[in-house]
């Protein structure tokens, strides 16, 4: 019995010892210095979630944006980045942002027109003329009204950034006429008004996020979308979609926002570096995101299986012409002081 008893004891005291060793308890005041470890503790991260490539306009905003703000805060802000929609995509990443599982995200307009209609005055066929316009609108009083509608759904509003005009590209007889559109499967992304957009031109608007695209082409299920020569080329869609009318008929930016405790939760000091980093980078963005679409189109122009098709006068007439309707929809929401708001900031931008 005794025996037992002692055998018992020393297993337990060896058990013991063991388990100690194991986490390193006796050495645990001992740590070597390691200067990466150093001010961990009052370190912000902020998980950014994206769905494009790296290399895209957005996708190189959110680096610059990273390195900025670590610059500025002396690395005690970090931009964790998730781009290709790794962690959330286009359905669940406002919902992901709102309950804090993100800091920040930057969908495109269009995206975000369905929890606030007003957003939808950006998606508006045929209203920009060249990337200046957009520039000044989407740093303009009116951008600054809408961003502060975030605040009704919780979400703070940081800035806008720009990727390009969408361009029409499909995988059948190009685009061109507006009877071309007859019966064709174009993708959407969810805006009332695309839907609107492609009824009008009697096609069969389908939603689709933008990372579940590429498979749904390929089981042909979409013949056509609307997009930037970035976002065509970036993913490859040009190989299955590779008759691109340059159309120009809507433009594609992203609303910059963060989720709204985080930012209360951060020092005005904090704030500031983040608001600074955006401001100073602003015109860059814009001017990479023109320079990354005309660099993408030099580059898809010396694929030969591309075509390329522009508009003749009149093909560009009855487009806009089929697609009048829709400022009188986007009227109706009660809206039309946006409308009038954004025509006067093209004109003074002109
Ligand atoms: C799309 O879904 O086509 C775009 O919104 C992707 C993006 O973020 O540029």
């Amino acid at each position: 019995m005794r025996f037992y008893i002692i055998t018992a004891m020393v297993t337990v005291v060896l058990l013991i010892i063991s388990i100690s060793y194991r986490f390193d308890v006796w050495n645990s005041k001992d740590l070597p210095y390691d200067d990466e470890q150093v001010g961990l503790d009052d370190q912000i991260v902020i998980n950014f979630s994206h769905v494009v490539a790296e290399n895209t306009p957005k996708g190189l905003a959110v680096i610059k944006f990273a390195e900025l703000v670590k610059e500025k805060s002396d690395g005690k802000i970090i931009v964790q980045i998730y781009p290709n929609g790794i962690l959330y995509n286009d359905v669940n990443e406002l919902a992901a942002l709102k309950q804090g599982d993100i800091q920040m995200i930057a969908p495109t307009i269009s995206k975000m027109t369905k929890a606030l209609p007003s957003w939808q005055v950006l998606d508006l066929p045929f209203i920009f003329e060249n990337d200046e316009q957009i520039y000044e609108v989407l740093h303009g009083e009116l951008s600054e009204t809408l961003l502060r509608e975030l605040d009704n759904i919780n979400v703070h509003g940081l800035t806008f950034w720009h990727n390009g005009f969408k361009q029409m590209a499909s995988n059948l007889t190009p685009l061109l006429e507006v009877e071309h559109f007859k019966g064709v499967t174009v993708r959407i992304m969810p805006s009332d008004i695309l839907k609107e957009q492609f009824t009008l031109l009697k096609a069969k608007p389908i939603v689709t996020t933008f990372n579940d695209l590429y498979a749904a082409i390929q089981n042909n299920e979409i013949f056509a979308q609307e997009n930037t020569l970035s976002n065509l080329y970036s993913k490859g869609y040009y190989s299955m979609q590779p008759s691109i009318t340059l159309s120009n008929h809507g433009i594609l930016a992203y609303g910059v926002m963060m989720n709204s405790d985080f930012w209360k939760s951060l020092t005005d000091e904090q704030q500031q570096i983040i608001q600074d980093s955006l401001d100073e980078m602003q015109r860059w963005q814009h001017d990479q995101a023109v320079a990354i679409n005309a660099e993408n189109f030099q580059q898809l122009k010396t694929n030969e299986d591309i075509q390329f098709y522009t508009f003749s006068e009149i093909q560009r007439r009855q487009w806009m012409e089929a697609l009048q309707p829709i400022y009188n929809s986007y009227e109706k929401l009660g809206n039309k002081d946006f409308l009038t708001q954004l025509r006067k900031e093209i004109q003074d931008a002109k």
